[in-house]
């Protein structure tokens, strides 16, 4: 990070229950918002009360929701209305836009605890994990409101943005990312649809709300239910459709493609992730970052590390296995119960992949801690530490998206690499050591978009760590999430002298 260009955040204070909607100071530097403070009595507080309400029946019922779309004459009639409003969109400028984002981000600020109580009801995401996703989701307002400031005063080239832009987001961050991919659409001057993933509608709807709310028209900004097939594919086939931001699996990119091949698809999609450990690491660090990255929001993440790959004498080590035992099995999951949980439920059932990773061994594998299935809704589960996963084998090689973590035995950093490289995803990567020598000869030559040195994997930090991979895990993507280049995606650049 450039030293002295990010502006210090204000000095907003921390006791959330007392945060309100004020003017809107349209910044000139970027600043990271923070996330609650959760040793401040008055926070528990707030946080209690939320969970307790959107933890009872039928919370969800009065919550803004997506329309359903029923009929592909109705996504024809969406997507008319989205073209005709992208002039006067466009016509705004990117101050213009720029300060309707920025009110947009003041007032996701405010409605924070709305976005937490939501999350839980509708995915089971604990606090811990959606609060700095609320943060993230405002970064990326802001980022990208500025960075459009830059983008339309680039010198000898006219940015033209895209007319129509569909959003299709997952639903393990149904808050930051679906914000992120809409907000970088609506900065750079196209009109969107959004089209939640199914887990979500709620998530999505609050977001839309909000941005409707700062004066984002609704006809730039559409919602629309989850839709089946069908209809999907109507939608990502039109003609008037430019552009497609995907964020889901490497399966769902390759079938838009299919459904339209001059399409611009722009997909973040499958990783499967490795820390390295080597006998130079801090021990305690690397544990402590090894265990969070793994069992995070119950490794429900892309960025997710599901391999520890140990090297030389890391592996055997007792005080390594112990640290690594201990940690995991003290993590609390009894939510939302118990608000002292660590790790929460999985969203959806057990994927068959998942289950295979959860409930059997490979030739060569052992447990180091047996997943437990704790109740019978089949979604609670506790970590799980499978030991001597083998090269090329299913669990080296096949992302399970949930709370398993394998580790791996490399003689050297030379084998690591080669270990961790051999998978056919590029998504996040780490390395713990402190030996300099160590690091650089590992930032060579790993093949991922976000390599990490001491430090976990997961949680990029808008503008300090732009997000893609590369490999499989990224079709179509030149530039990365919460980067300086990222609005670039949405359009294209006329040479300043041309006719075009
Ligand atoms: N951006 C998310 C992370 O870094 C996926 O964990």
């Amino acid at each position: 990070d450039a030293e002295g260009e990010t502006a210090p955040a204000p000095n907003r204070h921390q006791n959330r229950s007392s945060e309100t909607l004020g003017e809107t100071v349209v910044p000139t530097q970027f600043f990271n918002e923070p996330d609650t403070d959760p040793s401040l009595p008055a926070n528990q507080e707030w946080v209690r009360k939320i969970i307790a309400e959107a933890t009872a029946p039928g919370y969800l019922d009065d919550r803004p929701n997506a329309p359903k779309v029923e009929s592909t004459d109705a996504l024809d009639a969406m997507i008319a209305r989205g073209r005709a409003a992208a002039a006067d969109w466009r016509a705004l400028g990117a101050a213009g836009r720029a300060e309707i984002l920025h009110r947009a981000a003041d007032i996701f600020a405010a409605r924070r605890g709305e976005f937490i109580a939501v999350e839980a009801a509708e995915v089971g995401k604990m606090p811990s994990q959606s609060d700095p996703e609320v943060s993230e989701a405002i970064d990326f307002i802001r980022y990208y409101a500025l960075n459009s400031l830059e983008l339309e005063n680039l010198e000898g080239a006219t940015f033209t943005p895209d007319e129509m832009v569909v959003i299709t987001p997952p639903w393990n961050f149904p808050v930051a990312i679906p914000t992120g991919g809409t907000v970088a659409a609506l900065a750079a001057g196209s009109a969107v649809i959004h089209k939640p993933s199914k887990p979500t509608p709620h998530c999505s709807a609050l977001i839309i709300d909000c941005l409707w709310q700062a004066g984002v028209p609704k006809d730039v900004l559409q919602l629309c239910a989850p839709i089946e097939r069908e209809l999907g594919q109507h939608l990502v086939s039109h003609p008037d459709v430019d552009r497609v931001i995907l964020t889901g699996a490497s399966e769902t990119a390759s079938l838009f493609k299919s459904f339209r091949p001059e399409l611009h698809v722009n997909a973040e999609t499958s990783g499967k992730n490795a820390l390295v450990i080597t006998p130079a690491a801090d021990r305690d660090l690397a544990m402590a970052d090894l265990v969070y990255s793994a069992f995070g929001h119950a490794g429900q993440k892309c960025s997710a590390a599901s391999l520890g790959i140990m090297v030389g004498s890391t592996y055997d080590s007792e005080r390594y296995r112990r640290q690594l035992i201990d940690a995991a099995s003290s993590m609390v999951v009894d939510w939302p119960s118990n608000l002292a949980s660590t790790m929460g439920p999985l969203t959806e059932d057990p994927s068959d992949k998942l289950r295979r990773a959860l409930t059997s061994l490979e030739p060569g594998e052992s447990w180091l801690l047996e997943p437990k299935q704790l109740d019978d809704s089949g979604r609670l589960w506790s970590p799980g530490i499978k030991d001597g996963v083998k090269p090329g084998s299913f669990f080296h090689l096949t992302e399970v998206f949930g709370p398993v973590l394998g580790l791996m035995h490399a003689k050297d950093l030379d084998e690591a690499i080669e270990f961790q490289n051999a998978v056919d995803f590029g998504l996040t990567g780490g390395i713990h050591s402190l030996d300099p020598g160590e690091v650089s000869t590992w930032l060579d030559r790993v093949e991922v978009g976000n390599a990490y040195v001491n430090r976990g994997i997961t949680g990029a930090i808008v503008r300090r760590q732009s997000f893609g991979g590369w490999k499989q895990s990224s079709v179509g993507l030149g530039s990365k999430a919460g980067g300086p280049n990222y609005l670039m995606l949405f359009g294209h650049f006329a040479d300043a002298g041309s006719q075009n």
